[in-house]
């Protein structure tokens, strides 16, 4: 019987922002990022802080960089003998490709020089920020060691001027990173993968993540505004004057304030500022304010800072669920690894881009950064383009899952770890909650709780308005132990069969899928018999794209769709995974190289979508057409046999046609079984080549939409498609080029595999081509690949303002070209 309770009601009112560094008034405060000019080596080279380390034979690299994405794979890399306990193993056997077959393992030292321009000692701070340093990062400025931050993940930062030569001239940076073997679960990445940024303020200053704007009020007809602001470096019961300008987008100021507070007790300066008829932040209206105070003392400004913000409304009510400004929804969201595929960890921000809107167009609503603090780029992106976010801190806490993992720091630097993490992103109205970690060990512990209050506290702390989430798997230990009743929001791994339990036994009365399906399949690849099955090994090494594939733990997309429509108390999913990353290639992780990319993803490795993606987005996006056919149509070979064909469509019914011939009429079911009811399967259909038409029907019964799928004919040409047609020449922006060897027709090739090589001239460079395969060894920085199944994607970068001329050709085929627009 269901007990019932007072709701519990939490209201996070929000708020707000993020950025930092960047921007203000009157060259007070500076930034910019060190990306060029950096020398690289690999090995120990103890000596390689000193200033007088000679680096003339290191490599040249631009930041971020990762080291070991240029490969080779090699089974040998960080093999691993475990028995992995999260997934039911008690026996250690030889974990091949668990974290990518890449060599990120080892010493890595950075070094190049830097200058503060008119630099100031006495009346200037200098800060160097690292979004994140895979991993155990140690800084030197000008021979010295300034600090040490061992998360790979995490933004930390050093305040370095009392390094710095004070004459202004060159400084000398170097940086030790150490990647220690059986560190990870995945593929980490290896080196500066993420930007280094210079600061420079006036010495009283307001400091790195020195603001907190939240919303505490908010309604249609106003919000008030709540700015919290620090400032280093001033004495005790110094009178100070801040005025703040809120601005919206247009750059029209909506709100204003100044007045002078006393600085009293360590308190930071505080304002309240309201806006009338507020545009909320939401994802469908992603809408930004900028906060833009300047401080003064004396009459003299001392500095100015803009907080880029959101306004909205955040309520988790028990029994009914999350609510957005004042409307339920459910987290239609996935996770994310932080690898971007052929381009390893290394963060640019168009690939993140291009890898959020093909989540948005599926309909994604929202983002797990599984399991660790994401790169800033991405948050940003989530705000911008509107994606609820949950930021993820650990995946291990005090107990090893891996034997060199987080665990060797968690006692001394969790706390650090989760401070930086909030304050980083307590301002960005994307963030919708907190998650303190993912399946820890600890979650079985007697006094695992404790652990949870600890960093469930800090995260209040910092920020008391989100809550708290941790992503949990052993359903029994942590109803048992008063683990999950102890963490805010209630978030189950997997266990779908669990959900009503823990919906009844905890206080909350809420549950989340904090990550869901974890269904397998490679891209264009279809098994025979078609039937759902768990743990399934198949000769190739891939998984079917039938998507009826998952693991002896998880479930199929349609367990999960249904909780969230059936029940008020679900708050809705994280699927497991939005993209294929590298590292994890369940089921093929056990003696089985070469695979050594994941297959969870429902867009392959190259960013090309599997048939699965269709299934979300029929049931995430109805109010737009989605019409899609599986398999392809191309089975020489299986002539008579039985060949099942699925529909994936937001309409209720369709009729399929095999060479004209009906099929029958199927309609969606609630009454049957799961895939029935979201997935129309014709499971008798016979094979014969030619015409596969599917007709689909509205509510009402009329035909709403038609497509045909035919077999294809002999490869004749190669396509190149881009995604773009222009890109941009700011450095940092990449064009992506689906790759097709197609018939006469023009139509792709399904089955090919052929070699294709590549050529860029103009006013780009080729950087990096992936096709998907999860078990192919070809260096993504190469110029020629394998297409899996007729298609991969060619990564080029603009180097000029102008045309860039790609070329693709391939044996026996007509050559491809396209070009594309720098701009
Ligand atoms: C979960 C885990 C994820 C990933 C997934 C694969 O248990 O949290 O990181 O390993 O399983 O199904």
């Amino acid at each position: 019987m269901k007990i019932m309770r007072t709701p519990f009601v939490i209201s996070c009112f929000l708020f707000l922002c993020s950025v930092s560094t960047v921007l203000f008034a009157q060259n007070v405060r500076k930034s910019w990022t060190l990306e060029d000019d950096w020398k690289f080596s690999k090995g120990t080279q103890e000596e390689a802080y000193a200033m007088d380390f000679d680096d003339d034979d290191w490599e040249e690299v631009t930041v971020p960089h990762d080291w070991a994405i240029y490969g080779p794979f090699d089974e040998s890399h960080d093999l691993q003998i475990v028995a992995v306990t999260q997934n039911g193993e008690k026996v250690a056997t030889k974990k091949t490709g668990r974290t990518g077959g890449l060599p990120y393992m080892g010493v890595g030292w950075y070094r190049r020089t830097f200058e503060v321009p008119d630099f100031d000692p006495d009346g200037q701070r200098v800060k160097l920020i690292f979004d994140g340093a895979m991993s155990e990062a140690q800084v030197y400025v000008n021979g010295e060691k300034v600090g040490f931050w061992p998360y790979g993940y995490n933004t930390f930062y050093f305040d370095v001027t009392d390094f710095l030569n004070a004459d202004g001239s060159l400084n000398q940076l170097a940086v030790r990173l150490e990647n220690k073997e059986q560190s990870s679960r995945w593929y980490p990445g290896a080196g500066l993968y993420r930007n280094v940024h210079v600061l420079v303020t006036p010495k009283t200053h307001v400091p790195v993540w020195g603001t907190f704007v939240t919303t505490p009020y908010v309604s249609e007809a106003y919000a008030s505004v709540n700015i919290k602001t620090e400032l280093e470096q001033v004495a005790e019961g110094t009178d100070v004057s801040i005025e703040t300008l809120i601005l919206d987008v247009k750059g029209e100021v909506v709100a204003r304030k100044e007045n002078v507070q006393r600085l009293n007790h360590g308190r930071p300066l505080e304002q309240f500022l309201t806006v009338d008829n507020p545009h909320m932040w939401s994802p469908e209206t992603p809408y930004l304010y900028f906060a833009k105070s300047v401080i003064s003392i004396d009459g003299k400004k001392v500095d100015a800072f803009t907080t880029r913000f959101g306004i909205r409304k955040i309520d988790f009510i028990a029994d009914k669920g999350f609510f957005l400004n004042g409307q339920r929804r459910k987290f239609q969201g996935v996770n994310l690894h932080h690898d971007l595929g052929p381009l390893g960890a290394a963060v640019n921000r168009s690939a993140i881009k291009r890898q959020l809107q093909l989540m948005k167009d599926m309909g994604a609503d929202a983002i797990r950064t599984s399991h660790n603090m994401p790169a800033p780029e991405l948050v940003e992106l989530c705000d911008e383009m509107g994606l609820m976010v949950m930021v993820e801190s650990f995946d291990e806490w005090d107990v090893a899952k891996c034997k060199n993992g987080y665990h060797r720091f968690f006692d001394e630097w969790a706390e650090k770890d989760l401070v930086n993490m909030v304050r980083h992103y307590r301002n960005n109205p994307s963030v919708v909650m907190w998650s303190i970690g993912n399946e820890v060990p600890t979650q079985c512990s007697a006094d695992g709780y404790k652990v949870a209050k600890f960093l469930q506290d800090i995260c209040h702390r910092e920020d008391p308005t989100r809550l708290v989430t941790a992503g949990m798997d052993r359903i029994s230990c942590v109803l048992d132990n008063g683990f999950a009743a102890m963490i805010d929001v209630t978030g189950f791994n997997y266990r779908t069969h669990r959900y009503q339990e823990g919906y009844e036994k905890l206080p909350h009365s809420l549950v989340l899928g904090s990550e869901t399906g974890s269904t397998v399949s490679s891209r264009g690849v279809y098994h025979f018999p078609v039937e759902k099955v768990a743990q399934v090994i198949h000769e190739d090494q891939q998984s079917s794209a039938y998507g009826l594939e998952y693991c002896s733990w998880s479930n199929l997309p349609e367990d999960d769709f249904a909780l969230a429509e059936d029940y008020d108390w679900t708050l809705g999913q994280f699927v497991w995974t939005g993209f294929d990353y590298l590292g994890e290639p369940t089921p093929y992780d056990t003696d089985a190289w070469p695979n050594h990319s994941s297959m969870f993803g429902i867009v392959d490795l190259a960013g090309i979508p599997k048939d699965r993606y269709y299934l979300y987005k029929s049931v995430w996006k109805p109010e737009e057409e989605t019409l899609h056919i599986l398999p392809h149509w191309n089975w020489e070979g299986r002539e008579g046999e039985q060949t099942p064909v699925f529909v994936y469509t937001n309409y209720p019914s369709a009729e399929l046609f095999i060479n004209g011939k009906s099929q029958g009429k199927k309609t969606k079911n609630k009454e049957g079984n799961l895939q029935e009811r979201y997935r129309l399967m014709w499971m008798d259909v016979v094979y014969e080549p030619g015409e596969v038409k599917v007709i689909a029907y509205d509510d009402n019964g009329n035909k709403a939409a038609e497509k045909l799928l035919h077999t294809a004919g002999k490869a004749h040409h190669i396509k190149l498609i881009p995604e773009k047609e222009k890109v941009s020449v700011d450095g940092k922006e990449l064009a992506f080029v689906r790759v097709q060897v197609v018939d006469k027709k023009g139509r792709v090739c399904p089955t090919d595999q052929r070699s294709l090589s590549f050529t860029v001239e103009g006013a780009g460079n080729f950087k990096a081509v992936a096709n998907g395969d999860p078990t192919s060894l070809e260096l993504f920085h190469k110029p020629h690949m394998r297409v899996f199944n007729g298609q991969l994607t060619l990564i080029v970068s603009p180097e000029n303002v102008g045309a860039i001329q790609l070329k693709a050709t391939g044996k026996g085929l007509k050559k491809g070209e396209v070009t594309i627009d720098a701009y």
